[in-house]
């Protein structure tokens, strides 16, 4: 799993008992994920289409440095599904983990479109 993105806990960014807010954190999954997606599949329109279960394992607090891991899990014809892993940068204890993410790739009306794509690709590789 690759962690690319990372992320500083603000006053913003909490719920009521003053710990990370879950709404927030998927939010920025989901972005990620989206990133992520559009990168290896070279398309702008990718949408999210299914989450699995999320165990939130940990909480982190203002001021936290956490990290959003992705890892590719399966190619589909369209479909590009992901697991996700967010830790705390400095003591790497895990905050969340979803095991499964589908993004699918769509065409300009919106419907399914294969992306042709089989594995992780590099862009470092395909500007060679
Ligand atoms: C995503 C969307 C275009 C898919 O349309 P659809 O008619 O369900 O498409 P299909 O049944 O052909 O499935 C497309 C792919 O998604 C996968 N998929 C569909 N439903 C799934 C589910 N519940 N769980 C996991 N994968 C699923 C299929 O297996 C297929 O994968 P493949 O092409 O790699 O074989 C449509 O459901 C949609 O527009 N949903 C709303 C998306 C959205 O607004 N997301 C939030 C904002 S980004």
């Amino acid at each position: 799993m690759r962690f690319h993105t990372r992320k500083w806990i603000k006053p913003e960014d909490l719920n009521a008992n003053g710990t990370l807010f879950g709404g927030r954190l998927l939010d920025w999954i989901d972005e990620e994920a989206a990133l992520y997606t559009i990168i290896q599949l070279e398309n702008p329109k990718v949408v999210t289409k299914f989450i699995s279960e999320i165990d939130f394992k940990a909480s982190a607090k203002q001021g936290d440095i956490i990290e959003i891991g992705i890892e590719a899990i399966k190619f589909g014809k369209a479909s590009l599904t992901l697991s996700c892993e967010v830790r705390n940068k400095m003591t790497r204890e895990t905050i969340i983990t979803i095991s499964n993410i589908v993004m699918v790739n769509v065409g300009p009306d919106g419907k399914p479109l294969p992306h042709g794509k089989t594995q992780v690709e590099f862009v470092k590789d395909r500007l060679q």
